[in-house]
């Protein structure tokens, strides 16, 4: 594909985890998002920070070469190199920013550097529909749990943040304890597909937009514990039931929390981001209350969900035509924040 000269494309890289990935965009149009998945950390059970920047060396260079070649794009054609800053594991995103750096330096191009957490939110972006400002966005995974406003497509307020696990890593974690696959997430999903939710967990009590999930976490510990006294097959008996429980639980807290946030910020133009937005159960319940509550709501397609490239090129694309560019002493931010309201 030949591009003229003034058209803006660019290489994104997204290092931050687990997830090697690269995606090219051009004119904020995707040409191009590449993901290859680690299965390594599986047999752990979460995720290993130094296997994953191992990994994330082994397969940065195949992984550009696909989403270059998918894209029919060749390195001089770049406007600019992109890549995830944070936040995210140090060892991952050092792959990732060294390489972008380098990549820059060898090609004369500018360098951009992208918010992982304000890109989950900018997937919203990669297709149409696309949301309306202002628009809320709850974005949930395995390392994070949000509510942003955004006004803008550089224009992103955090409303309210977990104080402890991200609703992703609940999910997993209460999967530990229930001898599922990591990550169990989307096993949790299936099973309480099969199940009623009859056992009941505290909620958490926090104050305004917050979240907190570790109460959750140790009610189901010693829920279960207390039930394996009587019957040491209570988890396999229970399994289906007990799942739907724990995924209704955790799917009221952040609907409880969306729900507030709408009215405080009087805004019904409402979006769900993140690896949890998978969850059948999150989805039903926003359609449901988008019916009571007169909310227009949008969910980006899975792939665009879960960590990718091609959100942190839809951000860097924005960046580019700011030219908000980074030089070369930039580095990695593990903690790396948004711009916050509480
Ligand atoms: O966004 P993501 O792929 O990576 C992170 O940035 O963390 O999210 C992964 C998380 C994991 O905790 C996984 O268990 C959870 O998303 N997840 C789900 C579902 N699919 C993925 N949780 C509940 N239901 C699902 N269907
Ligand atoms: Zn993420």
């Amino acid at each position: 594909m030949a591009h003229s000269d003034n058209s803006v494309v660019i290489l994104a890289i997204e290092s931050s985890c687990d997830d090697t990935s690269a995606a090219v965009i051009k004119d904020g149009s995707l040409l191009s998002n590449f993901i290859a998945n680690q299965t390594v950390h599986q047999k752990y059970g979460g995720v290993v920070p130094e296997l994953a920047s191992r990994q994330h060396h082994l397969q940065i260079v195949p992984v550009i070469d696909a989403a270059m070649k998918d894209a029919g794009v060749s390195l001089p054609e770049l406007s600019a190199v992109a890549f995830t800053q944070g936040p995210g594991l140090l060892g991952s995103l050092l792959v990732g920013c060294s390489f972008a750096k380098g990549l820059a330096l060898s090609l004369d191009k500018p360098l951009i550097a992208v918010n992982h957490m304000e890109a989950h939110v900018l997937a919203h972006f990669v297709e149409e529909p696309r949301p309306e400002f202002p628009f809320l966005c709850l974005t949930v995974s395995g390392g994070h749990t949000q509510i942003v406003r955004v006004d803008d497509v550089d224009q992103l307020t955090v409303l309210g943040t977990t104080r402890d696990d991200a609703a992703g890593e609940a999910f997993d974690k209460i999967g530990k304890y229930l001898e599922l696959d990591y990550p169990a997430g989307p096993i949790i999903d299936k099973m309480a597909a099969q199940g009623k939710p009859i056992f009941t967990f505290n909620k958490p009590r926090i104050e305004g937009l917050g979240f907190s999930f570790s109460g959750l976490k140790t009610s189901v510990l010693y829920f279960l514990r207390d039930r394996l006294k009587e019957d040491k097959d209570f988890i396999k008996n229970n399994l289906h039931d007990i799942c739907a429980s724990v995924q209704a639980t955790i799917v009221e807290i952040l609907m409880d929390k969306l729900i507030k946030a709408s009215k405080q910020e009087h805004i019904n133009h409402i979006g769900i981001a993140g690896g949890v937005s998978a969850n059948r159960a999150l989805r039903r319940s926003l359609v449901e209350h988008a019916e009571l509550l007169n909310w227009q709501t949008y969910v980006p397609a899975i792939q665009y969900c879960t960590d990718n490239a091609g959100m942190i090129a839809m951000a860097a694309h924005y960046k580019y035509l700011k030219q908000i560019f980074v030089d070369q002493v930039v580095t990695p931010e593990p903690r790396l924040k948004m711009k916050s309201a509480v």
